[in-house]
């Protein structure tokens, strides 16, 4: 379906204000937004780009109680970091506003009232844990207790954290309240629920038969949810913080996160547009389109445009270009592990320097599957890319018009084959960089961007007119009036990209107000055109720059590690019986040697008091085998001698795996005569 659109409405996921963001954020979500909005300003079309702070939800009550202050304070805090760290890195938005706003209030519980009042929610009474002394019904989050599956005493009501099961609170043994400690009872509770079910048919053909061109990360999710059929979601909580359900009997009870929080997209343009808001929501001609990450994908996708649906009066998304998520060096991001590049930090150590990140983010962007961001690879794209192609031309353009033309632009005079070919070669540059833009391919578009580089870069390489200087003017003239050709066109395509450089580059061109359309001409600077003066656009990062960044992750690893004790779960008693059986003997190490053609084997020869024993044991990680010679060690004396690398071992060393899996040999703290029992 190609509809006929007249505007352009972008949303961003409004980010949850219980944290600063990170470059997960950035590159799953903003930079593809605002890449997106720039193009269609630089293009001259009408675009809004709405965003804002999430405030509402139970991880910030949880936030608050921690750190003993009101879920306002944590929201006030977060907002303005969030709006700070969007604002430094160039996220164009047109208003970046928040949920705790009077105005979202009001709008949030409109839109609930509509509905209600039009019949489009069932209201059902389920049984519900409630805290008696706390007086209060529990989120899931609210309640801990024993892991059905893993036996981890500290589950929580939704998600063992140590085994990674989802739970539901019924599943926990010994439940308790983390409010008050107390044994939560079962309490009936009434809530209103969106039927999703009674609004599948029409999604299934929206989505699966109208959108197949939706991304296929996007597309297979919704068609796996729409699959499995879909279920009334409750769209109400027991809870003290968010917009209060509107209704006479429904004290105590807000409206639940994910019902108000892809309202605040409304709001928030109500307030940007008091008088013309309706236009960019209602009316058919506007397209619509939110940028998310794929854990946001069933809501935008299924729940807000049944909400929409049901509302009756507004459009539905004509895409949804989520990405996948972003890794950091290997490991997931996580902001409660501290494992993440915050962007205000990033500020704090390359100020100056957003577009090399937003470079980065977008060469590596999580487009169709997760992506891993690595430092090395952030100062290669630097080094390689940025410096030595892009910034590397356009500097040597400016320098040599400086130097020979007064920093005139010259006149281009005869064209020579090889000019022609390169004037050919980016002719289509308009063409392909709008197709991949036109269709979330971000990187794709990027790519060609530099690759308009990559070709006034070759250019000035092969026609070296710093050497043709000696003997014709009139050439360098044309080389240069190409190469400042190519440089304007450049301050067109990587303006989504690289809105701080190109900023920049067209004041060092002298041109503020090139556009879109131009881009691909070769006439975008008059002869004689006064230019600037101009400075590098990039430099070089240096490995030790890079290697302190990656120390500063080894450093919150290690920090990690001491503090999330992965202690293995006990297992199943024995009787007496069974422990008797065991042999433990404390013996002398007589000798120790590395085994042959294994790496991790150590062979020791064990004065047991009766006689000398081989015992074979893989720890040679650990020790060196000198070092062991003469110390006392404990062994299991009656174990089945078996065969490891052709040699019976008669025993086996005791040893100690701590948490991170470093092993240590058992040792009695003071010498006993070898032989000496153990129990
Ligand atoms: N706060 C949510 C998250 O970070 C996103 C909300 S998007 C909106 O996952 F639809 F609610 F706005
Ligand atoms: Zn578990």
């Amino acid at each position: 379906m190609t509809k006929k659109y007249n505007r352009t409405l972008v949303t961003s996921a409004l980010p949850y204000a219980n944290g600063p963001v990170h470059i997960g954020h950035l590159a799953g979500v903003y930079i593809p937004a605002d890449i997106y909005v720039r193009y269609l300003r630089l293009k001259g079309e009408e675009v809004i780009h709405i965003g804002g702070s999430d405030e509402h939800g139970v991880p910030i009550t949880i936030r608050a109680k921690k750190e003993g202050v009101t879920p306002q304070d944590v929201v006030d805090k977060y907002h303005a970091i969030i709006k700070k760290s969007f604002a430094d890195f160039g996220i164009a938005f047109d208003i970046y506003s928040r949920t705790s706003s009077e105005i979202h209030k009001e709008t949030a519980s409109d839109f609930f009232l509509k509905l209600y009042n039009k019949g489009e929610f069932e209201e059902k009474t389920s049984e519900q844990y409630y805290d008696e002394e706390a007086r209060m019904f529990l989120a899931d989050r609210y309640i801990m207790g024993e892991c059905p599956h893993c036996g981890n005493p500290n589950a929580y009501g939704d998600q063992c954290e140590s085994c990674g099961t989802s739970l539901s609170p019924t599943d926990l043994k010994n439940p308790r309240s983390t409010i008050s400690g107390s044994t939560p009872v079962m309490r009936e509770t009434k809530h209103w629920y969106l039927p999703l079910d009674k609004h599948e048919s029409w999604l299934r053909r929206w989505i699966l038969e109208d959108h197949k061109e939706w991304k296929p990360n996007v597309y297979g999710q919704c068609k796996s949810w729409l699959d499995m059929g879909l279920q009334p979601r409750a769209v109400s909580r027991d809870l003290d913080w968010g917009v209060p359900v509107p209704l006479p009997d429904a004290q105590g009870k807000v409206l639940y996160v994910w019902f108000d929080a892809p309202i605040g997209y409304i709001s928030n343009t109500i307030e940007l547009l008091p008088d013309s808001w309706e236009k960019w929501w209602k009316s058919e001609d506007t397209k619509l389109v939110h940028f998310i990450g794929k854990d946001n994908i069933v809501f935008h996708c299924i729940v807000f445009p049944a909400m929409l649906k049901a509302e009756g009066s507004f459009i539905l998304p004509e895409n949804v270009p989520a990405n996948e998520f972003l890794n950091l060096e290997g490991d997931k991001i996580s902001t409660s592990r501290n494992w993440a590049v915050w962007l205000h930090e990033y500020l704090e150590d390359f100020p100056g320097q957003q577009d090399i990140l937003r470079y980065v983010l977008t060469a590596n962007a999580p487009e169709t599957k997760d992506n891993d961001f690595t430092w090395k690879d952030f100062q290669a794209r630097n080094n390689n890319e940025l410096v030595a192609i892009l910034g590397n031309f356009i500097n040597r353009a400016l320098v040599l018009t400086q130097k020979y033309f007064d920093n005139k632009v010259p006149q281009a005079n005869e064209l020579t084959d090889y000019d022609k070919e390169t004037l050919e070669e980016f002719a289509d540059v308009k063409t392909v960089v709008e197709s991949y833009l036109n269709t979330f391919r971000f990187r794709d578009a990027q790519k060609e961007a530099m690759n308009l580089a990559r070709i006034g870069n070759k250019y000035l390489a092969d026609t070296e007119p710093w050497k043709v200087a000696k003997a014709d003017m009139a050439r360098v003239e044309t080389i240069l009036n190409i190469a400042l050709q190519i440089t304007a066109n450049l301050a067109i395509a990587f303006e989504p990209f690289l809105p701080f450089s190109v900023k920049k580059i067209r004041q060092f061109i002298n041109m503020e107000n090139l556009t879109w359309d131009q881009l691909g001409r070769i006439d975008l600077l008059p002869v004689g055109h006064q230019l600037n003066a101009s400075e590098l656009l990039f430099s070089k990062i240096e490995d030790e720059t890079i290697e302190k960044q990656v120390q500063k992750l080894l450093d919150t690893k290690k920090a990690n590690e001491a503090t999330e004790v992965k202690v293995v779960p006990q297992k199943a008693n024995i009787a007496f019986d069974d422990f008797a059986k065991l042999d433990l003997r404390v013996g002398t190490v007589l000798e120790c040697i590395k085994m042959p053609k294994a790496d991790k084997l150590l062979q020791f020869l064990i004065d047991d008091g009766m006689s000398k024993r081989t015992i074979i044991s893989g720890i040679a990680a650990w020790y060196k085998p000198e070092d062991l010679v003469g110390k006392q060690v404990c062994f299991v004396a009656n174990l089945e001698p078996r065969k490891l690398k052709g040699v019976e071992s008669q025993g086996m060393l005791l040893s100690v795996e701590d948490t991170d899996g470093t092993l240590s040999l058992i040792q009695p703290p003071k010498n006993v005569t070898p032989g000496s029992q153990i129990g």
